[in-house]
């Protein structure tokens, strides 16, 4: 199965680091990988291709309207954009996004046909066993009167080990990814793709691929020479 790679360029680059990133990425050829790019919003027109899914970091909780500043799903949809990542640990931890505002948003992307990268993760390392139970329990607010998932992508992300250099045990992930597929399938009778990021890096991304469905990745796809250097080690 095509393995999934999300390059979240999180809120860097500026315009003209934008045009070299491009000139690499534009050469390169990703038959076999399911990629998606999500740049910030200003450069999501910039960034349409039909080589990979073009992906946005936020949207709006709310359909449309007075909301000064917000960009919404249908907008999204509007230019192109196919996916959209929620709830990731930035969000969540930095702009107080809850499992309610996240919903809202889930519901307003998938009826925008919009697919969702939904985000997870405990903030501290513990016992992978209340690890995994607090997961489901998280998925199970996220996904609240939810019932057509099969746009959705799971990504596996233990905070403390976003950007840290250190990914997560192999094997914790091992457990809680098939943990999170089993629930998804026991609920919705449907195979979820469920992906892993923190620190996923040239050395260890061949063997996180090995144990789920592909990885989402910060810090290393920035400059564009490493993202393709990585996911040329899984192609
Ligand atoms: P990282 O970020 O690859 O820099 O750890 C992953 C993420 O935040 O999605």
């Amino acid at each position: 199965m095509e393995k999934i790679v999300v390059g979240n360029l999180k809120m860097n680059l500026t315009e003209l680091d934008v045009e070299k990133y491009l000139e690499i990425i534009n050469k390169e050829d990703f038959n076999d990988i399911k990629l998606f790019i999500a740049p910030s919003y200003i450069y999501l027109e910039k960034f349409k291709s039909d080589k990979y899914n073009l992906t946005a970091q936020n949207v709006s909780l709310f359909y449309d309207g007075a909301y000064t500043g917000e960009i919404s799903a249908s907008q999204l949809n509007s230019i192109g954009v196919k996916s959209v990542i929620i709830g990731h640990s930035e969000r969540r931890n930095l702009f107080n996004e809850d499992s309610n505002i996240i919903n809202e948003k889930i519901k307003k992307s998938l009826s925008n046909n919009l697919n969702v990268i939904l985000c997870v993760g405990e903030n501290e390392k513990e016992d992978i066993d209340i690890v995994k139970k607090n997961i489901i329990n998280e998925l199970k607010e996220d996904l609240k009167d939810i019932s057509d998932v099969e746009n959705i992508i799971v990504a596996y992300e233990p905070v403390y080990a976003i950007s840290s250099d250190n990914s997560a045990d192999l094997e914790d992930i091992k457990n809680v990814v098939d943990g999170i597929k089993n629930y998804l399938f026991a609920t919705y009778n449907k195979n979820i793709n469920v992906i892993y990021g923190g620190s996923v890096n040239e050395n260890n991304i061949e063997d996180i691929v090995d144990i789920c469905d592909g990885v989402i990745v910060g810090k290393m796809s920035l400059n564009a020479e490493n993202f393709v250097n990585l996911i040329n080690k899984i192609k």
